[in-house]
């Protein structure tokens, strides 16, 4: 029976499916995890050590939904396919949204074979196209728009100062004083418009090093009430990167979350590998995952569709260039950025490609 020969395999005789870039599970006669691919392995943030053998209900929680397509396999003695799943792991703290089909494997008894994508996947490659697209047309109009009101400001500024060295009356100088003072704020915000325009420096480094720097900088600028907990992958490979862009990177977004909390709160930096995975419609075998939770109020939700458009701030002294400045950087590092957010967690992963591993191979 082919059931019986799959599911007595050992990993390793099944090349295929553990080369699969969609995750399956195959479930033996009593509906009890037998086997799951690489590809599940990552999706639902589980080990195959841990789930061989016990039934589904030790990998998710709510599995209403998926029984009730097994059943509908099962009496039809046909594939299954449901469109709209979501599904609970007991490790991830998040809900999946996914397409499930199930299949009988064979005819006279009840294993099963599941396959599960996300289906929010074409419309995420979709999101980060024009994200991309986006960063393009905002770092070429905000660079041109730096430059053009640069020039002026010094003229304003040198006028302002002429002009006050000629005042008789002393009390007229706080007005020329504005004056000067207002130009040199608008020339420091001209002046980090025009960073991206630097070309990266890439060279080998550890992500862990970068996420210890901008702990340390949180920190001391506010030490008080803030806690940052680290959850690090200590076997993670060197990434090729700007060391000095990613810390700027991750700098932007905990102080973000630490601004949000007003200081008082947690953060945690996390890094995990990831595997198989699209950014910029290239595929790579292996990036760096590095998340950033807060337990803040959340980002505003007016906000949330344009947190990454230059000059979008919640905050009454914010000049919003943070995210932008970040999106722009892992741009050109190839990577990707997003969060989810909701009141009392707010969480941002990076991927990062490890090119020069897959260069090598
Ligand atoms: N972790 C978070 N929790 C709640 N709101 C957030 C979080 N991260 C970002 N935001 C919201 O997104 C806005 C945009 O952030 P961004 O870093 O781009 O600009 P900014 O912090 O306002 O200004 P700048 O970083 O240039 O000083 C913030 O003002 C804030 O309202
Ligand atoms: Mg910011």
């Amino acid at each position: 029976m082919l059931s019986a020969v799959l599911l007595n395999m050992p990993s390793t005789q099944l090349p295929t499916l553990e080369h699969l870039s969609t995750a399956i599970m195959l479930l033996d006669e009593q509906s009890r995890i037998a086997y799951l691919n690489p590809a599940a392995e990552h999706l639902f943030a589980v080990s195959r050590s841990n789930l061989a053998g016990h039934p589904l209900q030790h990998a998710f929680s709510h599995t209403e939904q998926l029984f009730s397509a097994m059943q509908s396999a099962l009496s039809s003695h046909a594939s299954h396919i449901e469109h709209d799943m979501l599904l609970s792991t007991h490790t991830l703290d998040h809900k999946l949204h996914l397409s499930c089909t199930v299949t009988p494997i064979h005819l006279d008894n009840s294993a099963l074979l599941l396959e599960f994508h996300t289906i929010d996947r074409p419309l995420k490659l979709a999101r980060e196209e024009q994200m991309h697209d986006q960063t393009q047309a905002n770092r070429l109009l905000l660079r041109n728009l730096a430059h053009e009101i640069k020039n002026p400001l010094g003229g304003i500024r040198g006028a302002a100062q002429l002009l006050e060295q000629e005042l008789e009356k002393p009390a007229l100088r706080e007005y020329t004083q504005v004056v000067i003072q207002e130009a040199d704020r608008l020339r420091s915000l001209m002046e980090k418009l025009l960073v991206p325009q630097q070309a990266p420096h890439f060279s080998a480094l550890n992500i862990h090093e970068v996420l210890e720097r901008v702990r340390s900088v949180v920190l001391a600028e506010l030490p008080e009430g803030l806690i940052i907990q680290r959850d690090y992958d200590l076997s993670l490979p060197e990434l090729e990167g700007d060391k000095e862009q990613l810390i700027q990177v991750a700098l932007n977004i905990v102080r973000n979350a630490a601004q949000a909390m007003k200081g008082n709160g947690t953060i945690i930096l996390r890094t995990r590998i990831s595997r198989q995975v699209t950014l910029l419609k290239k595929r790579h075998r292996l990036a760096l995952s590095v998340q950033i939770t807060d337990n803040g109020p959340g980002i505003p939700t007016h906000l949330r569709d344009k947190i990454f458009y230059p000059l979008v701030s919640g905050r009454a002294d914010g000049h919003g260039l943070g995210l932008t400045l970040a999106q722009d950087f892992v741009s050109q590092h190839q990577g990707s950025i997003e969060f989810e957010s909701e009141p009392g967690r707010t969480c941002f992963t990076l991927l990062l490609p490890l090119t020069h591993l897959e260069k090598r191979k």
